[in-house]
């Protein structure tokens, strides 16, 4: 008999329908099991797990059957042990121990164990998304992410504990009940673990801060050892709003197909904050691998990209951020064609003004000769420089400063005037499909950033002396735009562009 089942390979951020063929016929001594359709090798194992699955259910394996199994279409690599329940399904049902009807227009997908418990698969989310598009009717998916799948409206999503239990359901002895669908949204994040508060003084790199977190622009800080600087960066997530739903559905994809998604999260809310060490490489900053995982830039995706001690990271490796910088989507090419992911983060680098860290200290001179210095900022190259709005110094904060009492504003004070800013953006960008300023293309510069004649000329000196490039002067209308927008005021003055400007003073020079 051949029995037909609907399954999903994932492939980038998007599944694609698969179907799992089972032909069992009667063989005249012992049976065999044949597997084919490019499986890799977890797949090629799928077969001894769920001959053990099957056995340990209480079920009949067929054992005296000659068993085909066709991965269709058999030209997409077949990659995980996601298939092991639809062909052990597929089997029970070709050996007729299923009722076939029932089999049709179903999608499932989840890892066997030899008990025939169900495991943990990655990309439900893409999964349940590809079978609405496709007008599948139910999806039987592991208990433990059938959650993240019931994320998608108009699927029946099953959570399934054991084989045993999703064999009792198709065969009517005792049905499974199919999770509410839809979203369940919190409005408060969680405290967070370094709140303003605690930060003493760096008033001027708090400002930058807020200004980075309303527009979604990035910053580089540079400031001898103990200035706070790793300590301020960490302070970001409690100031950041929460993820709109849209953007939490795409956020949550990227995680769902890097298998990143925390247990117990379905639908991550929460802006991610990355911080990757400087021995990072290249595939895993970006992306890539033989079966291509989103990078870091894409985990942050929404949220912080940190960058901790930036000259420390291989100059190869950051350079291939600028063109994701640039598009805000990361491409990676492959044998089978490229693949994109998004990677629409906010980039936070850190770094101290030279090797030994004082140059330019008040207190304590600094040990490197200029050569070293020199080289030591020519890590970071210009093309990347630029594209960073927001250059400060962060001098390290004297011991009166840091013993004082008092506190500064708490997280949640900040994170309010942000959330305003950004609310503002929204309504402005209606319609766009833009988010927040610093996503503005050309056309939403010329609309939404037109300079009074005052600023005009403000900003025509500005690049003259400054020697700015035309990609400089379009991300200084947009940190000028997010500084007008925290006042909630329509149009950008000059005070806006004057802070905007003075975030692009080159500290780099020496
Ligand atoms: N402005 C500050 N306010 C409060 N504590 C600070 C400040 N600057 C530094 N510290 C303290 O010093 C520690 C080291 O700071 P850190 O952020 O690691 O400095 P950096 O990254 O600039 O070398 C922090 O964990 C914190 O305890
Ligand atoms: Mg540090």
């Amino acid at each position: 008999m051949l029995a037909k089942i609907g399954s999903a390979a994932v492939v980038g951020l998007e599944a694609q329908s698969i179907e799992v063929e089972v032909d069992a016929r009667r063989a005249g001594q012992g049976g065999i099991l044949i597997l084919v359709g490019l499986p890799d090798a977890a797949v090629r194992e799928s077969g001894e797990r769920v001959r053990a699955a099957i056995r340990n259910s209480g079920l009949n394996f067929p054992s005296n059957q000659h068993i085909t199994i066709n991965l269709a279409p058999a030209d997409l690599r077949k990659e995980g042990p996601a298939y092991d329940l639809p062909i052990a399904i597929g089997i029970l049902a070709a050996s007729g121990q299923l009722p076939l009807p029932k089999l049709e227009g179903v999608v499932m997908l989840g890892e066997l164990s030899l008990d025939g418990s169900l495991r943990h698969v990655r990309g439900v989310l893409p999964v349940a998304d590809m079978a609405r598009h496709n007008g599948v009717k139910a999806i039987f998916a592991p208990a433990c992410d059938a959650p993240e799948a019931a994320l998608i409206p108009d699927v029946l999503v099953y959570p399934v504990e054991t084989l045993a239990q999703l064999v009792a359901h198709f065969q009517g002895f005792q049905p499974l009940q199919p999770l509410p669908s839809g979203v369940q949204l919190v409005s408060q994040p969680p405290p967070p673990a370094v709140d303003f508060a605690e930060i003493q003084g760096q008033e001027h790199a708090k400002r930058a801060l807020e200004v980075v977190a309303a527009g979604g622009h990035n910053m580089l800080m540079i400031g001898p050892p103990g200035a706070g600087k790793t300590l301020m960066a960490r302070a970001m997530p409690g100031i950041l709003p929460l993820l709109a739903l849209e953007e939490a559905l795409e956020v949550t994809r990227v995680y769902s197909v890097a298998d990143m998604l925390p247990p117990d999260t379905p639908l991550i809310q929460q802006r991610p904050f990355r911080a990757p060490h400087h021995t990072i490489s290249n595939a895993g900053l970006v992306g890539g691998g033989h079966w291509p995982r989103p990078g870091e830039i894409s985990l942050a995706h929404r949220g912080v990209l940190f960058l901790d001690e930036m000259p420390e990271f291989n100059s190869k490796v950051l350079e291939v951020m600028r063109q994701p910088m640039e598009d805000k989507l990361v491409t990676i090419s492959r044998a089978q064609g490229s693949l994109t992911f998004p990677a629409n983060f906010m980039l936070i680098a850190a770094m101290n003004p030279c090797p030994c860290g004082y140059y330019g200290d008040p207190e304590r001179a600094c040990t490197c000769p200029t050569g070293i210095i020199q080289r030591y900022r020519k890590r970071i190259s210009g093309p990347l420089l630029d594209r960073i709005d927001i250059h400060i110094e962060v001098p390290r904060v004297p011991f009166e400063k840091l013993s004082r009492a008092t506190q500064g504003e708490p997280s949640t004070v900040i994170r309010a005037r942000i959330e305003a800013a950004r609310e503002r953006q929204r309504v402005r960008m209606q319609g766009t499909g833009l988010a927040c300023n610093a996503d503005m293309g050309p056309a939403e510069l010329r609309q939404f950033c037109a300079l009074r004649d005052d600023a005009q000329s403000l900003m025509r000196a500005a690049m003259r002396q400054m020697h700015l490039s035309a990609r400089a002067y379009h991300r200084i209308l947009k940190v000028a735009r997010t500084i007008a927008d925290l006042e909630g005021v329509p149009q950008i003055q000059v005070h806006h562009l004057a802070e905007a400007l003075q975030y692009r003073t080159r500290v780099l020079d020496v």
